[in-house]
């Protein structure tokens, strides 16, 4: 035999010196929930992550940081009776997420502060959007979206998130931004989104669920991948500065698609269901955790990812600091 595939295998010397793709902290990007209460609330579908009040919430991104992570992104969980149609809450200077990234920023200043842009933490209606008469009405939505953006600028943000599928959104925040005199905060486009059942968990962590309806006629349908490329190429158009695909695992065709087809950077998100898919199994002991997990977020640079939004992020971190072959 004059081929054997085996040899590049034979020891962990030359496996790491043939390893094709790799995975450090500043791939990560720790996704945080806070609430205004200071005491921590487990999320029962996500072991091992809660929701906690402002100072835990800067505790938890020191921890990150001083693993090697760059980068958190911000979900608020606010009460009911901050919820209104319009999310007017998300304007508000002093609102919780706008006081939580001004901590994240004075006690970290090195730290990538990722803000979401929707209206769904602040929306009676739980959508993304305005709703009148049960339909989500997409051009209404963009200016509350652009001034949610500022607002979030103004508190200090890096980069802003929008996560909401509206049409035209990169490009009304954009102008906002700019306008409001913000011209290098970045857009994290939430651009190729799938209305998926994956991100149950989540909605459980924000009480975020829709009140009525469903997401299909903004998120993407699962079937679709040549739908992907129309996304990209108006969220580059429009002013993107990173490309997002969601959820992660299911959709990593999606990622080398979309990989493919541009030169931002490209982001994906594993998401709350991927995360306690992985955390249930390991507590039935069915699966290795830490094992299951780094192969999970290998596959994800594999398939072209430059960027992984995981709430095992400090997880990760941890075993890549003491990593061996
Ligand atoms: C809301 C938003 C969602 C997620 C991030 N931003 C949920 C949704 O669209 O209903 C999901 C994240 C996850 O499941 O981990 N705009």
């Amino acid at each position: 035999m004059l081929i054997r595939p085996r040899r590049n295998r034979v020891s962990r010397a030359v496996r790491n010196l043939v390893r094709e793709s790799s995975l450090s902290a500043p791939d990560l990007v720790l996704p945080l929930f806070v609430h205004e209460a200071d005491v921590d609330s487990p999320i029962a579908s996500m072991p091992g992550v809660s929701r906690a009040g402002i100072a835990a919430t800067v505790a938890k991104a020191r921890v990150a940081a001083s693993l090697g992570i760059r980068a958190v992104a911000l979900f608020p969980a606010l009460s009911d009776a901050l919820k209104d149609p319009s999310a007017r809450e998300s304007v508000n200077p002093d609102g919780l997420n706008q006081r939580c990234i001004r901590a994240l920023k004075a006690a970290l200043p090195d730290i990538a502060v990722i803000s979401d842009v929707a209206m769904d933490p602040y929306s009676s209606d739980g959508h993304d959007g305005v709703v009148r008469d049960g339909r989500i009405v997409n051009d209404a939505t963009l200016p509350i979206l652009a001034a949610m953006a500022v607002s979030q600028a103004r508190a200090g943000a890096d980069v802003v998130a929008p996560s909401d599928m509206m049409d035209g959104r990169v490009r009304a925040i954009r102008e906002a931004l700019d306008a409001a005199g913000f011209p290098d905060v970045l857009i994290c486009s939430y651009c190729v989104k799938y209305a998926s059942a994956f991100y149950g968990p989540f909605r459980d962590a924000l009480d975020s669920a829709p009140r009525a309806g469903d997401k299909k006629t903004y998120q993407m349908d699962p079937a679709n991948a040549r739908e992907a490329l129309r996304e990209v190429a108006l969220d580059e158009g429009e002013g993107a500065d990173w490309l997002m695909i969601k959820p992660g695992l299911p959709y990593l065709d999606i990622v080398r698609l979309v990989r493919g087809q541009t030169a931002l950077p490209v982001v994906a998100y594993h998401v709350s269901g991927e995360y306690a898919m992985l955390k249930a199994a390991a507590e039935k002991g069915w699966i290795d955790y830490d094992r299951c997990l780094m192969e999970s977020l290998i596959a994800f640079k594999r398939a072209g990812a430059d960027l992984i939004f995981t709430y095992a992020a400090i997880d990760a971190a941890r075993l890549i600091s003491g990593r061996s072959g």
